[in-house]
């Protein structure tokens, strides 16, 4: 997964438009600051075995919801009329496909205690949007991997369209998100440092309700 997921990066890499990269690129930047995040939500998921317990694999998909059930319609309003074609916000909202995986697992999402608001970090202007954006999207890469190891758990693998909801564009998706994010950050450090802060409050606040 790993090599597969490095390739996806490399590939992007070779077709995006001219942009700053090295230690400075956004890109770099987000993934370096959220390694360790990363890391400790991998680990403690428990996502990418594949004899996890059905009731675990259900309490994180609640999880997975409720954080986005905050956190889309924030989007929403962002990202509504952001005039870049290639960020497709639509396209990529989550919680229909949540809404699928729990009703194959049982549960009714609309009877789900709401987070509260201040759960989810606020999407107060574009950079937060962005930041945001980058934790949720990045999680469909790992979802791949996730996706795989559920394949031979027939109910959890029918629950698990959340993980996978591009298919075989996934690469083309990720790409296309960071072609837009190197464009609206450019050389702007205030920027990138705001983008920055906001994907490592998402993910503290992924870690929070998935723990
Ligand atoms: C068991 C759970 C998970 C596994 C095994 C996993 C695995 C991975 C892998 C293999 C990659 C690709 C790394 C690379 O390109 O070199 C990745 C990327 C990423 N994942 Fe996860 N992941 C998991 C959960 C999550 C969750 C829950 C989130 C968000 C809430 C997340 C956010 C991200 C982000 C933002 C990236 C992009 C990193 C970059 O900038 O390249 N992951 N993950």
């Amino acid at each position: 997964m790993e090599a597969a997921a490095t390739e996806l990066h490399d590939r992007a890499d070779a077709i995006g438009p001219p942009a700053p990269r090295g230690d400075d690129d956004i890109m770099a930047r987000l993934r370096r600051s959220t390694a360790v995040v990363h890391e400790r939500v991998e680990a403690s998921l428990g996502l990418a075995d594949p004899d996890i317990p059905d009731a675990r694999y259900r309490a994180l998909m609640i999880s997975f919801y409720r954080v986005h059930a905050v956190l889309e319609p924030r989007l929403d309003t962002l990202f509504g009329e952001f005039d870049d074609p290639l960020l497709d916000w639509p396209g990529r909202r989550k919680l229909g496909r949540l809404t699928s995986d729990l009703g194959t697992l049982g549960v009714t999402p609309a009877e789900l205690p709401e987070l509260p608001s201040t759960a989810v970090p606020a999407v107060s202007d574009v950079a937060c949007g962005f930041g945001a954006l980058y934790v949720t999207e990045g999680a469909t890469l790992g979802g791949q991997l996730i996706a795989r190891n559920l394949s031979t758990r027939a109910n959890l693998a029918a629950a698990s369209t959340y993980f996978t909801p591009y298919g075989d564009q996934v690469g083309r998706r990720w790409r296309d998100l960071r072609q837009v994010m190197r464009r609206w950050v450019g050389t702007d450090r205030a920027r990138a440092d705001a983008v920055v802060a906001a994907a490592i409050g998402t993910f503290l606040a992924f870690e929070a309700a998935l723990s």
